[in-house]
């Protein structure tokens, strides 16, 4: 069941970004070794082991265009093979013998599982700020974006004050890409977003395009409280908040914060390194925030 389930996965596909950041970044700052390789595979395997764990606790049935792994095998398959692939990072990392990097990964996991229980704790939490809301962002996916770009400066020897920059990056740009996320539950269909959408609410995730919505828009408060006393949608509630939320520029606010976000990171990048590499990584900071998918 697990090459099964690991196999499903990888041909899934996904943008495979926090990789993609380390294996670049290592290279920006002229890594000759393969320490990075590995490390890359850690980050990816601790980002699809939260990613079955995820789809269970949001019971969500599609991910990437196709059904989720709980959708083909359940839950307990999905829980369980993700536990496989978190601990066999672990190990993966005790075989590099790096105990900083231990330290790095194990603060990250711990982060992103409080980053979860601190969502779960704000279920339909409709006083949720924009500050909780970016607290939440940064726990349950920018600290993986940051790891990924602190492993690569520390892979290939940076001083600690360039490898902080470049954890600021990934911080950065791990908060624009959720808040895209956030926004396109509002603005994309199932098909380009490959996963349900006007689910968070559903979900009782209170997020940004929602909250800046309900700022100035009494009637959407109330049909919102009225779904969260029910803990459910009825018919038209889903089309009803999008419309509500469209109508009130939600998701382009939660877009433009986006935009802030990245620009954010692209200004901590060092102006050192490879430039042909160091314009990728300014544009990927800007695909993070502008994406379509
Ligand atoms: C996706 O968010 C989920 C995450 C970014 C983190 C999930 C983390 C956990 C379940 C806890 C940690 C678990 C391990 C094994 C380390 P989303 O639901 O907003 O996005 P989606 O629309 O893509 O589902
Ligand atoms: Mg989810």
């Amino acid at each position: 069941m697990i090459p099964a389930i690991g196999h499903y996965i990888v041909n899934s596909g996904g943008k495979r970004l926090r990789p993609l950041l380390c294996l670049l970044i290592a290279r920006y700052f002229g890594y000759q070794g393969d320490r990075h390789i590995p490390m890359s595979v850690v980050v990816e395997f601790i980002h699809t082991a939260s990613l079955l764990h995820d789809d269970v606790v949001d019971s969500s049935y599609q991910r990437r265009g196709a059904p989720s792994a709980n959708g083909v095998w359940g839950n307990q398959a999905s829980v369980l093979v993700g536990d496989y692939l978190f601990s066999r990072s672990f190990q993966m990392m005790v075989s590099d013998g790096d105990m900083e990097m231990l330290r790095l990964m194990s603060d990250v996991t711990n982060a992103l599982a409080e980053g979860e229980v601190l969502q779960l704790s704000r279920t339909f939490h409709l006083e949720m700020s924009e500050a909780e809301c970016l607290e939440v962002i940064e726990r349950k996916t920018a600290v993986l974006f940051s790891a990924a770009a602190e492993v690569g400066s520390h892979v290939s020897g940076q001083p600690a004050n360039v490898v902080a920059k470049m954890a600021e990056y990934g911080m950065c740009l791990g908060v624009a890409f959720q808040l895209m996320d956030d926004a396109l539950d509002y603005l994309a269909d199932e098909e380009t977003a490959g996963k349900p959408v006007g689910h968070d609410l559903e979900e009782g995730k209170i997020t940004l395009p929602l909250i800046h919505a309900m700022h100035s828009d009494e009637a959407l408060r109330k049909r919102v409280h009225s779904i969260a006393e029910r803990d459910a949608y009825e018919e038209g509630d889903r089309e009803w908040v999008r419309e509500r939320v469209e109508a009130q520029g939600g998701a382009e606010y939660a877009m433009k914060r986006a935009i802030d976000y990245a620009e954010r990171a692209k200004k901590a990048l060092p102006d050192f390194g490879d430039v042909d590499i160091r314009n990728l990584l300014a544009r990927l900071a800007d695909f993070s925030a502008k994406r379509p998918y």
